[in-house]
């Protein structure tokens, strides 16, 4: 289920390039990406938009994976990009990311992290919070200035069965509760604001979501809400911002839908319900993150000990693990991997991969059909690009392994790995 080929050695090739060379070349642990697979994500959601002939912007999520290149390929490739923190701001501005084409998220953004914003015009912040405006509206008094926000609102469905309400459920530490009112009191301290233009709404529902109905919901309460601000104080909304969370295939039991047939769908809810108000479609705004650079990423590792218990289990471990990949250890996530230098062969056996921490959950697949495997074997664990590198940790004080960028037979290296003396480069002496 990758979408990558093997070449007459029986390797598995990415962007055009030998994974065993690059293996060898920049050493393993390694984050790999085939770039052509973000821009081709990138511009089917953008293409998408095009095609229907609605004003959208697309934002790229950068907590999935942010680091200056990926800045620079989503810059290339015409996305927004979405930060969330000091550290994907600077990154982004370091980058040379356009700041008009920045917005900023986050539930508790600090007074620094506003303040940067401001300073450096950012296109957009979110506003999440009660605190949050207070800040705001501080900060723009001081320097005098204006700032463009969308209201993130938490619309309030409580749909248990579906995971689509992980984030937009009532009892959620993000944004402003629609049914309780208080989505309505920051919209009275927004609305006609001296410094704070008010935009528009944003909510995000969840990640990981392989149905469009939740958006459909969450675009009809959001409307809802809307047409007693149309009604009450004449609001017509410039922006609607409905988040990411489109889901891509990790192993064969997700089945994602195309990336068109969340923004048809989302655009057609949008439509009918601007239509229903009499008013004019607001532009739409998503935020993917995931889809954009996830199923671009492979991880490669090299095989060395192995343990098996007879009756019960064969374990294989490799030099990475938890510390570079948590997601099998915090969501019990699921991969498919392998092995790159024999991705021709076909499996006989089924063994556990582990990872190298000291920690028996620190396991990254479980059961996987592998041929014959020895030390030395590179693993290759797929779709690792969304959420590996981005919350890696030097958990063991492992170094955090390079990225590396692969398109059109070319490899280069993005980020260096960590050395051991990066390791302790900010630990001062006690003696
Ligand atoms: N917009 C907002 C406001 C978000 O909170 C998120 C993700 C996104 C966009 C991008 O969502 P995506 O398109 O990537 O699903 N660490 C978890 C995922 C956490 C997602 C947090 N918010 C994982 O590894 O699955």
């Amino acid at each position: 289920h990758h979408p990558f080929s093997t070449n007459d050695k029986g390797n598995l090739v990415i962007g055009g390039v030998d994974s065993l060379t690059l293996a060898e070349k920049y050493g393993t642990p390694l984050y790999v990406y085939d770039v052509g697979i973000i821009r081709k994500n990138a511009r089917s959601f953008i293409k998408a938009f095009e095609n229907l002939d609605v004003k959208a912007k697309v934002a790229y999520a950068s907590k999935a994976f942010s680091c200056i290149a990926m800045v620079q390929v989503a810059n290339q490739e015409g996305l927004c990009l979405d930060v969330v923190s000091q550290g994907e701001l600077f990154t982004a501005l370091e980058a040379g990311f356009p700041s008009e084409r920045i917005h900023m998220h986050g539930n508790n953004k600090s007074r620094h992290e506003l303040k940067m914003a401001i300073d450096h015009q950012i296109g957009c912040i979110v506003i999440d919070n009660f605190y949050e405006i207070q800040l705001l509206e501080e900060l723009l008094q001081q320097e005098g200035k204006t700032m463009d926000v969308l209201l993130r609102v938490t619309p309030g469905v409580e749909l248990n069965t579906h995971q689509y309400i992980m984030t937009g459920n009532e009892d959620s530490k993000f944004g402003f509760n629609i049914v309780n009112g208080q989505a309505d009191q920051a919209f009275q301290l927004l609305h006609n604001h001296k410094h704070i233009r008010l935009k528009g709404l944003h909510c995000h529902i969840g990640s990981q979501i392989f149905e469009t109905e939740g958006f459909k919901v969450a675009v009809d309460l959001l409307f809802e809400q809307i047409e007693k601000w149309l009604d009450r104080d004449g609001f017509k909304p410039q922006v609607l911002n409905l988040g990411g969370g489109y889901g891509i295939r990790y192993t064969e039991i997700d089945n994602p839908l195309e990336y068109n047939v969340y923004v048809d769908e989302i655009v057609e809810a949008v439509k009918k319900n601007s239509e229903r108000l009499n008013i004019l479609m607001p532009e739409i705004w998503i935020e993917p993150g995931r889809s954009i650079v996830g199923n671009a990423g492979v991880s490669l590792y090299t095989v060395g000990s192995s343990k098996e218990i007879p009756g019960i289990r064969n374990y294989i471990s490799v030099d990475g693990g938890m510390a570079d990949n948590i997601r099998p250890a915090l969501y019990e996530a699921k991969y498919e991997a392998v092995i790159a230098n024999k991705a021709t062969v076909k499996p006989i056996e089924k063994a556990s991969i582990a990872g190298k921490a000291c920690e028996s959950g620190d396991m990254l697949i479980w059961d996987l059909p592998l041929p014959e495997t020895e030390p030395g074997d590179i693993l290759a664990v797929f779709a690792t690009g969304a959420y590996g590198y981005a919350m890696a940790s030097n958990y063991n004080r492992l170094a955090k392994p390079a990225v590396v960028f692969v398109e059109d037979g070319t490899d280069k290296l993005v980020v260096k790995g960590e050395t051991a003396e990066d390791i302790i480069k900010n630990d001062l002496s006690y003696e």
